[in-house]
């Protein structure tokens, strides 16, 4: 069995399914989605996992009626302000990625005060992805990196996967995803961490996303661990058989050794 994983990354899906099936309006789905990551929260935080990434909103989301965005702006501000005793106590420390300038001051600005507050927390990194897409944050990496390179403090043919990496926003979360899960039944990524999530095991959850309990990210864990993580390799794979897979053995006993 594989090591629980270290960082797992969610699409919380289907608020406003939930919602809609029981004749609620939309909004309401999302305070219940609100409830559900506080339990989700908590659940990782009690079984030691580092690295906690959530989708709340996509940089796509702005395309959704106004009164919709402006209620998830107002549940967002209210999470941060309930949670905020929980998060210091527990050693969580708050990271977001995003174009979250594009947020309304009202939430940037208790949202930047947490990530302040929380900065030399150490027990587990909470990201929360805010006006996020995988492409717009592989599009500025590309920008950061070619002004380096304008700035001749970088060769292009220096660029590789480690530089071009750690020019991503989400860099700040020194693990890639080990474990993606989505809810809702949809099979896509939606534009969310494409890059890091290359060698990502997938999980797919029927629930939608205010039914998500603990026993379900339980239930997701649980099948993670009984995967073989191969990165390209071959199954159960040790050193001498590998061979010239050596970068890909890295990862492997990056993965298993912790
Ligand atoms: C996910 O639920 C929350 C956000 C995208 C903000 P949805 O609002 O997408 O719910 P469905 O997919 O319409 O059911
Ligand atoms: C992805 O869900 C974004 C979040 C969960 C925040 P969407 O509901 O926006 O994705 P699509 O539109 O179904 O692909
Ligand atoms: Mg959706």
């Amino acid at each position: 069995l594989l090591p629980n994983p270290k960082h797992i990354a969610i699409i919380m899906d289907g608020n406003g399914r939930w919602a809609e099936s029981r004749g609620l309006p939309r909004l309401e789905g999302h305070r219940r989605g609100a409830d559900a990551v506080r339990t989700i929260v908590r659940h990782c935080r009690k079984l030691g996992v580092s690295a906690l990434t959530l989708y709340a909103f996509s940089e796509q989301n702005w395309s959704r009626p106004h009164t919709e965005v402006f209620g998830l702006m107002k549940l967002l501000r209210r999470f941060v302000q309930t949670e905020w005793d929980e998060i210091m106590d527990n050693g969580i420390r708050l990271v977001t990625i995003g174009h979250t300038e594009r947020l309304p001051r009202f939430v940037r600005a208790p949202l930047d005060s947490l990530a302040r507050a929380s900065v030399a927390n150490q027990d587990m990194i909470l990201c929360l992805a805010l006006s996020y897409g995988a492409r717009e944050e592989i599009v500025d990496a590309a920008k950061r990196v070619a002004a380096d390179v304008l700035a001749g403090r970088l060769l292009p043919q220096q660029i590789d996967e480690q530089t071009f990496g750690s020019a991503l926003q989400s860099s700040v979360i020194p693990w890639e995803p080990d474990l993606l899960v989505r809810t809702s039944g949809e099979l896509r990524l939606s534009n969310f961490l494409l890059w890091q999530a290359a060698y990502t095991e997938l999980y797919f959850s029927e629930k939608l996303w205010p039914d998500f309990e603990a026993a379900d990210l339980d239930a997701a864990i649980e099948s993670y661990r009984r995967r073989d993580r191969r990165f390209g390799a071959v199954p159960g794979g040790h050193r001498e058989e590998l061979g010239g897979g050596a970068e890909a053995l890295t990862e492997r006993e990056r993965v298993q050794a912790c």
